[in-house]
């Protein structure tokens, strides 16, 4: 079979730092277009804006949306209207409610919509998933801390409306909270710390519940300095389940069950082509839903300004 012919639009981080690799050492899918106003790569046809892409290469199947949320929609659309495969990186949007269109718009092209959760691909979440159906989750606490100068050094856009701040590290663990869980959770409250010249929280605490009655607590912070920490740590009935480094590690009751090298945007393009392929779409709104709840319930404290 041919390799699906895929343009890129937006080649910052995380388009150069895992896209374009992963894709490279996936069969049945391959690079031959790029679309960005201030990026280009060798031997591969550039174009400077989406829709230039779209009126001057027909041949492309596919795009790959890395640009941040804001300007999503618009784009997904577009790709959609000229009969484009969509893949919209995390989150999906910059709303809950620009998706159902989206998907709707995919459905009458016959076109696939694939909104990747990366963290969901990361080696423990599977193994973790398992040990929730066989042990009682009695306690969850989330601590997603990291330095947004370090990992989001220039990115202007995460502190505008729909960047959604801390919460756009942070809705990696609500992704995998809600993959790894048996029953659903809800927002029940949230403390929001907003930098006094910034549109988004630098930080962030969350209370989540279950219809069990679980009690989850999530603690987002974008000024963490050091030791970086992407933990999801449940109590059950058998003993401490612990997800460290983005799910990359698990241990369980003290034994180290996982411990490997991530690989998340491999099993993402692998997915990719597997949809494209059988015809489907994929979207899962709801870890942006959690967000959205937990600006709807925030109470807001304005903290000292941020400057990058
Ligand atoms: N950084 C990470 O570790 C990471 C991990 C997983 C997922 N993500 C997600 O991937 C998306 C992009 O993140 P990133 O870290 O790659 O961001 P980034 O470094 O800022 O790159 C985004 C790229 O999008 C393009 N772009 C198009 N319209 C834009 C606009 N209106 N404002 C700003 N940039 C625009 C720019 O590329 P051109 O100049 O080339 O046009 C820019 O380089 C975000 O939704 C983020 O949540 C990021």
């Amino acid at each position: 079979m041919t390799p699906i012919r895929l343009a890129l639009v937006g080649l910052g981080k995380i388009a150069q730092a895992q896209h374009l690799p992963a894709i490279a050492a996936t069969a049945g899918i391959e690079v031959v277009a790029v679309a960005s106003r201030h990026a280009s790569l060798n031997g591969v046809a550039h174009f400077a804006t989406l829709e230039e892409l779209l009126e001057r290469a027909p041949d492309i199947e596919a795009v790959a949306l890395c640009t941040p949320p804001q300007p999503r929609r618009a784009q997904a659309i577009a790709a959609l209207a000229a009969g484009k495969h969509v893949l919209l990186e995390k989150p999906p949007g910059a709303t809950t409610g620009e998706l159902a269109p989206m998907l709707a718009r995919a459905g009458e092209s016959g076109r696939t919509l694939f909104a990747i959760w990366h963290s969901r691909f990361a080696p423990a979440v599977v193994p973790a998933r398992r040990l929730l159906t066989q042990h009682k989750a009695r306690a969850v606490k989330i601590t997603w801390k990291e330095d947004v100068r370090v990992w989001h050094s220039g990115q202007g856009w995460i502190f505008e409306p729909g960047g959604l701040g801390v919460f756009d590290p942070g809705i990696n663990a609500f992704s995998i909270l809600t993959e790894i869980l048996p029953e659903p959770v809800f927002a029940t409250g949230a403390e929001l710390s907003f930098p006094a010249n910034r549109q988004a929280p630098i930080a962030a605490d969350i209370e989540l519940a279950s219809p069990s009655s679980l009690p989850i607590r999530a603690a987002f912070d974008f000024r963490q300095s050091g030791e970086q920490t992407w933990s999801i740590e449940i109590e059950t009935d058998a003993g401490v389940l612990l997800l460290s480094s983005g799910a990359a590690r698990l241990s369980f009751a003290g034994d180290l069950l996982v411990d490997e090298p991530e690989q998340e945007y491999r099993g993402i393009y692998r997915r990719f082509v597997e949809l494209i392929r059988a015809g489907r779409s994929e979207v899962d709104l709801t870890p942006l839903a959690l967000v959205a709840d937990a600006f709807m319930l925030g109470r807001r404290h304005i903290v000292e300004p941020f400057d990058d």
